[in-house]
């Protein structure tokens, strides 16, 4: 109970999300999310997510403070995703948690939004080794991080050059007209389908970097289907989204693993709504285990964007001294880590 109770603020993209933590325990996870305003148009639209989160904001906050059983006066800190994300969607967070600081006259921390998805899996798993490495893959991002210490330190080692894995996810399930988001829809697709039926390139496998690159993966699965389709041939859903999904899986463990083997790190962490994939799952648990590693992935509802991972970073900050943003705290859509 001595420890400050902190609330965090994340609207970097398609979610507005809150959260609310005292020290490492979770007390609240509110999320309203726009993904439905997004369906039809295959992806997320900046402006519509923008308003969503003006709108869904201060309702959602209502909720966090209700869902915790704490009052709006309680709260001793607040966290906000500052970048990176879509600008506009950032500036709705980062307006509102000033707004809310500067009412209260609480301290305000300005957080890294692939930090956050890190530092969330102390919630659930405690405290993380330090060092780690992080493998964060979702619609927005796929990178591979070496964090000695969540709070302070935090590394990109590689990232996509192109698109994102769960970009890739999405774009698939398009050629294959499976609806937006696509990543879930493959994923359970994919059990009825053979991953090995069709070998589908595996981008920069063995370039010896630490990057992905997953736009050629997508165009060959475009023109597998095209080809199947002008031959007047029913093209194999299951098969194809086992088959991708297979490729995409297979490079992000390969390269996971390679980090963690090259700078003798025994602990390798997984976010980002790719992370529900379990596929991804399955093979990361193999693949650690004949490395040595141990491998920490939260529950689905803290690998996605949500308000949670905002508030584990802020009481991390809290927790280390760090000191607050000021209050001219900018949203930088393209904040480095
Ligand atoms: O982290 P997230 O909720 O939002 C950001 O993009 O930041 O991730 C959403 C992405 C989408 O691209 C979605 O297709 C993908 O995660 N995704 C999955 C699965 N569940 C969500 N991809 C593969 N398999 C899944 N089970
Ligand atoms: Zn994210």
């Amino acid at each position: 109970r001595d420890e400050p109770l902190v609330l965090g603020i994340e609207t970097s993209c398609d979610e507005t999300g809150v959260g609310i933590v005292r020290g490492n325990t979770l007390l609240a996870d509110a999320i309203a999310s726009s993904v439905d305003q997004h369906a039809r148009f295959g992806g997320v639209v900046p402006e519509v997510a923008s308003r969503a989160h003006l709108e869904a904001m201060a309702p959602t906050v209502e909720r966090a403070l209700a869902e915790a059983g704490v009052a709006f006066t309680d709260v001793d800190a607040f966290a906000v995703t500052a970048g990176p994300g879509l600008p506009g969607a950032l500036m709705v967070g980062v307006a509102a948690a000033k707004a809310y600081a500067l009412s209260l006259g609480k301290p305000l921390y300005g957080v890294n939004h692939l930090a956050a998805h890190v530092c969330v899996d102390q919630l659930e798993h405690g405290p993380l080794p330090k060092p780690c490495v992080a493998l964060l893959v979702s619609g927005g991002h796929s990178s591979l991080l070496l964090v000695p210490d969540v709070a302070s330190d935090v590394r990109s080692l590689g990232a996509t050059v192109d698109d994102a894995a769960g970009e890739a996810f999405d774009k698939v399930a398009r050629v294959l007209d499976l609806g937006f988001p696509g990543g879930p829809v493959i994923d359970r697709l994919a059990r009825e389908g053979d991953p090995d039926a069709i070998a589908f390139p595996r981008g920069k496998y063995n370039d010896g970097t630490y990057d992905f690159s997953f736009s050629g993966l997508k165009t060959a699965v475009a023109r597998w289907v095209e080809a199947k389709e002008r031959a007047g041939e029913p093209v194999p859903v299951a098969d194809v989204a086992a088959s991708f999904q297979e490729a995409v899986v297979d490079v992000l463990t390969q390269k996971a693993l390679k980090v963690c083997k090259d700078n003798d790190v025994r602990d390798l962490l997984i976010g980002g709504g790719v992370a529900a994939n379990s596929r991804l799952r399955a093979m990361a648990a193999e693949r650690c285990e004949a490395a040595g590693v141990r491998l920490r992935v939260p529950r689905p509802k803290l690998c996605t964007d949500n308000g949670a991972m905002v508030a584990a970073l802020g009481s991390e900050l809290v927790a280390s001294g760090a000191s607050p943003s000021d209050l001219r705290l900018p949203a930088d859509s393209s904040l480095p880590i």
